[in-house]
């Protein structure tokens, strides 16, 4: 056997029958002691989706498992999260009116600001995340303002900082802006610090894809554009310099934390965006990559439990730090 002391540039030469992998393979007390990835509910944050009314706790047919909640039903959901040792929630609204520049996204009194307050109330540890973004208020259904038919960039970043400030200030501890604009980084923090909230980091949805994993959200949070789809401003799937470019870009415009999305179809782009960056990487494990393993689950093809595991535990080897993920009761449940 030769030695590796000293020579990092040559391997010693070992194969069969010296080396056995299988060894370390034996029990499961000694793979759990060898395992270089693991996972606890603590780096896991639960979206949840707010909706106007009273007592309202309605099972998401795309989404199963995931509610649509009212205020008061959103807070006690909450508390069993914050059990469980999840780390945070992120919020979505489902707004009860909505109109062309998504007025109730940054209303005082919105779904969401109201959500916040009364998770604030009764949680005293559970981080709260909002997503940061107009698609669920506008009633053309797109993520900004649009005129002559075309999302406008400029415009929509004064909505989004007004959006992010309204829910700062109702005591969310992290804005998630999720929109693709260019700039609005950079807009929101600005926005952030005038208000006094300096010490309010950022969760940039930094290199987010046009994708087709996101179509049971669009129906959870009723935010299907209502014409033409989102590739001029969300990322080709083709792209993971461009990932790279836009991770610089809100590195350089404040983000605190970097995020890819989707997770599973993109793996590569999480570890070339962990490499890149010596910020805290995050992943949203999107709605279509949870409602196939549900989907294939109720058909009895496959062992969600196991199959859960595996998807969360390959996007943290990617990279992943904080892993967005509509699994995360189920994970916390059997941690
Ligand atoms: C809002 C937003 C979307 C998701 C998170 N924030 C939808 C979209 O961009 O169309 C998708 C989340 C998921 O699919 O789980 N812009």
């Amino acid at each position: 056997m030769t030695p590796l002391g000293g020579r990092d540039l040559e391997w010693p030469l070992m194969s069969y029958p010296d080396e056995r992998p299988r060894r370390l393979r034996k029990s499961e007390r000694l793979r759990a002691m060898v395992r270089e990835t693991t996972l606890t509910p603590a780096s896991l944050i639960y979206p949840l989706f707010v909706t106007a009314g009273n007592g309202i706790r309605r099972e998401i047919p795309s989404l199963p498992d995931c509610y649509h909640l009212s205020v008061d039903q959103v807070a006690r959901e909450a508390e069993v999260v914050e059990k469980l040792g999840i780390g945070g929630v992120i919020l979505f609204g489902l707004p009860s009116a909505k109109d062309p520049v998504g007025s109730e996204g940054y209303a005082d009194d919105g779904v969401v600001q109201q959500a916040i307050r009364a998770i604030r109330s009764v949680c005293k540890e559970l981080l709260v995340v909002t997503d940061v973004c107009l698609c669920e208020y506008t009633s053309h259904g797109h993520c900004g303002v649009v005129e002559q038919g075309e999302v406008q960039n400029d415009p929509t970043l004064e909505l989004l900082s007004r959006m992010a400030v309204s829910h700062a200030k109702a005591g969310a501890h992290v804005v998630a802006p999720s929109d693709m604009m260019d700039g609005r980084v950079g807009a929101i923090r600005d926005a952030l610090d005038a208000a006094g909230f300096a010490g309010l980091p950022i969760l940039s949805y930094a290199a987010k894809y046009a994708s087709a994993f996101y179509g049971p959200f669009r129906e959870a949070a009723d935010s299907a554009p209502q014409f033409g789809d989102r590739r001029g401003y969300q990322m080709d799937p083709g792209n993971v310099r461009e990932a790279l470019r836009e991770v610089r870009l809100d590195v350089e415009e404040g983000a605190d934390i970097l995020m890819v999305k989707p997770a599973l179809p993109y793996l590569d782009v999480i570890r070339a965006v962990k490499e890149s960056v010596d910020r805290p990487v995050a992943a949203y494990n999107v709605s279509g990559e949870y409602a196939m393993v549900k989907a294939a689950a109720a058909k009895g093809w496959i062992d969600e439990e196991r199959m859960m595991r595996e998807i969360l535990t390959s996007i943290r080897r990617a990279g992943a730090d904080v892993i967005l993920t509509y699994h995360a009761k189920d994970f916390a449940r059997r941690a």
